[in-house]
Formats: C-alpha cells, sequence, structure tokens
C-alpha cells in the first residue's frame, strides 16, 4: 500500500455521534529504529515484540460540529483534564487531516489512561498513539463501513507513525515489523506489518520483565536521539547492520535458536546505547543500576544456563526477556537480585500479546 491508499473517497454517512474504544499495548523492539528523515520514515527496518500487560485504554466520543471550523477537542487523561498533553494531539490531528477528511467536523472527548504506573519511566506515546489511531479509524469505519481489515489495520498503523514512530509497531501482535527489507515481501516504511515469516512457539509466549531503574523524565529525548543520527559518524554502518540483523533473525526466530537470539537483541540493545554515547553531543541513559543488573543477568545465564537476556529502550529500564518455560525461576532471580536495583524495587511483569482490542461499551 502507499500513500495514496489511505486517502479515503467520499463518506457512505455521517453521524450526528458515538463513542469508540480501544485497548493498545506497548512493544519492545528486537532490532532497533534510531535515527529517521520526515516525518517518522525510518533509516531502517526493525522488528518487536508486542506486549500485553502494559497498553492504553483510549475512548474518543464525538459529536457533530455546527461549522467545520478548526480541530475541536478534550483530552482527558487519567479522569483530569491534561492541558499539556493537548499540543501533543493537535500536531497529530494537524498531520493526519488529509487522511482523515472528517476531523473538523467532529467535537471529540478523548479519555485515556495507561495500565502502568504514573511517570514509570515507560514510553506511553506508543500505546497511546496507536490506541488514538484505532478509535479515528473505527469513527472512519463507521463513516465508510465498506473499508475492509487490512486498510484498517494498515492505515490504523500509518496513522500512528505519524504520532510518533514506534507506535505503528503497536497495532498487531505478536511480532511486529517495521520498514521496507528487500528479503521482507511488502514491508513498509509507512506502517508496520505482522511478522510474516515462521515463528517458533517459544516466541509466542516469551516473557518481558520491566526492571524501573530509573522513573524520572529523560534527559534526551527520543527526537533529540534520531536527530544526532545526522552525520554520526557510525550512522551508515548501524543502518546497514540492522537490515542485516533482520536476515539474520529469520532462522533464529523459525528454529528459536536461544543462543543466537540472545547475541542478537543484547547487540541490539547495547548497539542503540553506543549510538547515543557516540553522538554529537554524546549522551547516555543508561544509569549505574542498568550496569549492576546487566552484569547480574550475565552472571546468573553463565551460572545457570537459564536463557534470560535483555534489551533497553531509549532509557535506563531494562527489559529482560526469557521464555515462559523458565518463569517460575526467572522470577525468583528477579525478585531476590534484581529488585534491590530498581527505583522503589518495581518491576512489571509483562509477555508477548497478540496486538490492540476494541472495548465495547
Ligand atoms: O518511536 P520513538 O521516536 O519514541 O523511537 C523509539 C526508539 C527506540 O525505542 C529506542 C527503539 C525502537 O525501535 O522502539
Amino acid at each position: 500500500m502507499t500513500e495514496k491508499d489511505f486517502l479515503p473517497g467520499a463518506y457512505q454517512k455521517m453521524p450526528e455521534n458515538g463513542k469508540v474504544t480501544w485497548k493498545a499495548p506497548s512493544n519492545i523492539a528486537l532490532v532497533k529504529y534510531w535515527g529517521k528523515r520526515p516525518v517518522q520514515i525510518p533509516a531502517n527496518p526493525s522488528i518487536s515484540f508486542t506486549l500485553d500487560a502494559c497498553a492504553t485504554t483510549t475512548s474518543v466520543t464525538f459529536e457533530k460540529k455546527e461549522k467545520n471550523d478548526g480541530f475541536s477537542f478534550d483530552l482527558i487523561f487519567e479522569g483530569k483534564q491534561k492541558a499539556d498533553f493537548k499540543p501533543k494531539i493537535q500536531t497529530f490531528l494537524e498531520r493526519v487531516e488529509m487522511y482523515l477528511p472528517f476531523l473538523k467536523a467532529y467535537h471529540f472527548t478523548i479519555e485515556t489512561s495507561n495500565s502502568f504506573p504514573h511517570s514509570s519511566g515507560i514510553a506511553s506515546s506508543a500505546s497511546g498513539m496507536a490506541a488514538l489511531s484505532l478509535c479515528l479509524m473505527d469513527i472512519e469505519k463507521e463513516l465508510n463501513p465498506s473499508m475492509d481489515e487490512a486498510l484498517f489495520h494498515a492505515k490504523a498503523s500509518y496513522l500512528a507513525r505519524l504520532g510518533s514512530g514506534s507506535a505503528c509497531r503497536s497495532i498487531k501482535g505478536d511480532l511486529v515489523q517495521w520498514g521496507a527489507h528487500k528479503n521482507i515481501p511488502n514491508s513498509s516504511d509507512l506502517y508496520g506489518m505482522e511478522y510474516p515469516f515462521k515463528v517458533n512457539p517459544v516466541f509466542k509466549s516469551y516473557c518481558d520483565t520491566i526492571l524501573l531503574v530509573h522513573k524520572g523524565q529523560k534527559k534526551v529525548s527520543s527526537t533529540v536521539g534520531h536527530q544526532l543520527m545526522h552525520g554520526h559518524p557510525y550512522a551508515e554502518n548501524r543502518f546497514e547492520q540492522a537490515f542485516s540483523n533482520l536476515d539474520k533473525l529469520k532462522p533464529i526466530l523459525a528454529n528459536g535458536d536461544l543462543e543466537e537470539f540472545i547475541k542478537l537483541v543484547e547487540s541490539e540493545a547495547l548497539t542503540l546505547h553506543a549510538m547515543m554515547m557516540t553522538s554529537m553531543p554524546y549522551f547516555m541513559l543508561m544509569k549505574p543500576d542498568t550496569l549492576e543488573i546487566i552484569n547480574k543477568i550475565w552472571e546468573y545465564r553463565e551460572a545457570t544456563k537459564t536463557p534470560v537476556c535483555f534489551t533497553l529502550d531509549a532509557g535506563a529500564n531494562v527489559h529482560l526477556l526469557y521464555p515462559s518455560s523458565d518463569k517460575e525461576k526467572v522470577q525468583i532471580f528477579i525478585k531476590d537480585e534484581l529488585a534491590e536495583h530498581c527505583e522503589n524495587g518495581q518491576y512489571i511483569h509483562d509477555q508477548v500479546g497478540s496486538g490492540a482490542i476494541k472495548i465495547n461499551d
């Protein structure tokens, strides 16, 4: 599909009002997206596990306005009006208006909440933008009931990408690929899609425990970090490596080769942070406890031969990945050894999920 496929024709009907609700999960990348050109076109393809427990639920109530004059919306976050989120939503609506020409015809009340604690350091932009995009697509489907499922999901992912790049991987599950790659049929820079190749059952129920090392605001935002890949001395090699890692991942995912999975995933995480440390200006998002946890994971893996590994997103938190068959003993290890490195001892047990769902009110 191309951008043109996302431009709707004339709407078949325009309801006076209504309400839609969607719950969209967060995701964690195995091969990372870091570096982009406008608007949210990735410098390299990426792939992620869709999560389950960490999610955003968003309801959009819509009411026809008298005049089609500008955007009109209220934003309610966890029960309270949230004025400081409004500019981001305003920018998003401006960006997607040509693909959703009904936006100025309605007043929207957007009510949103996260399943994970406030300022846990878990980015809510992926699940938040995915949930909002799905709600807007659901409204569009009321206006154009003949829209098919494939277009619905691709366009929801396309819109989510325009809100926040990695959000486009939070529509479907369990593994989502985003970014054009010559060896992955139908892959696109414009939207994420379900990983089209064979996936060993071990990965279908993989666990991800998010160790909340630092819950405060990050010193450098992802937006700035992506920007610093322009003119970065290692950027071209890094982008090539990501393309090649997607090729390498294909037999690993098909065969359930955990040893190779661990090497590739940990290398991707450390490369992401190495890019940050070698940007100009350079910066570091890992904290001393991030490193303590990584070392303990390596020691535990060596001593017990349990296939646990870590990945990182753009922050200090550590995602501990392991097969569900090892859940019991790994969770004891987390409680006994890793929790002490988390802020207030906090962590969240999550696992691979199956994508966003519509909630019937
Ligand atoms: O979607 P953004 O702009 O927040 O960037 C996400 C970047 C990483 O989380 C570090 C990697 C990824 O692929 O999710």
